[in-house]
């Protein structure tokens, strides 16, 4: 059994994860109608990783004994103006999931939660690979984007990211 509030933060990041996994999935369709069908590869897989952090809370809280409660998925509801506008929203979403990782991570600290921290690691290392990825992209989109055969050497490049399965194993 876990404290109160450190399992109705990790509920809630079930949540969060799975809408990550949403907002992917919509930036994904975005790049295909834009016909950049390796930036939507890159997020189709980035998609897929979301879902996999949401289903490890989830496994974490039955592992634990704790009641699972799915809550609706929220609409991704963005426009975008430009190519680089859903890298960015990208960038600034995965700087929010660190905030709601570490404030998980903060109530595990204030409840003596070693284990919840233990497994709060993982995630801390992964939002900082998260950010850097999102900010790499946006750099690479500077300075490739505006010219025509950059912009499709960049898609080719993202068309080669293929699904590995999380490192981490409950
Ligand atoms: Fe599950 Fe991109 O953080």
């Amino acid at each position: 059994m876990l404290d109160r509030k450190v399992t109705e933060l990790l509920n809630t990041q079930v949540n969060q994860e799975f809408y990550s996994a949403y907002l992917y999935l919509d930036f994904a369709n975005y790049y295909e109608e834009q016909g950049l069908s390796g930036f939507s590869n890159w997020y189709r897989v980035q998609a897929q990783e979301e879902r996999d952090h949401a289903m490890l809370f989830i496994q974490y809280l039955q592992n634990n004994g704790e009641h699972v409660s799915l809550e609706a998925v929220a609409k991704p509801d963005q426009t975008f103006s430009d190519n680089t506008a859903p890298l960015k929203a990208g960038l600034a979403h995965e700087r929010y999931v660190t905030g709601l990782i570490h404030t998980i991570y903060d109530a595990a600290y204030s409840a003596r939660d070693f284990r919840t921290m233990q497994f709060l690691d993982w995630f801390v290392k992964e939002q900082g690979e998260e950010e850097k990825n999102a900010e790499d992209l946006i750099k690479k989109m500077e300075l490739f984007g505006a010219d025509s055969k950059g912009l499709y050497l960049f898609d080719q490049e993202l068309a080669a990211r293929t699904y590995a399965a999380p490192s981490l194993v409950l």
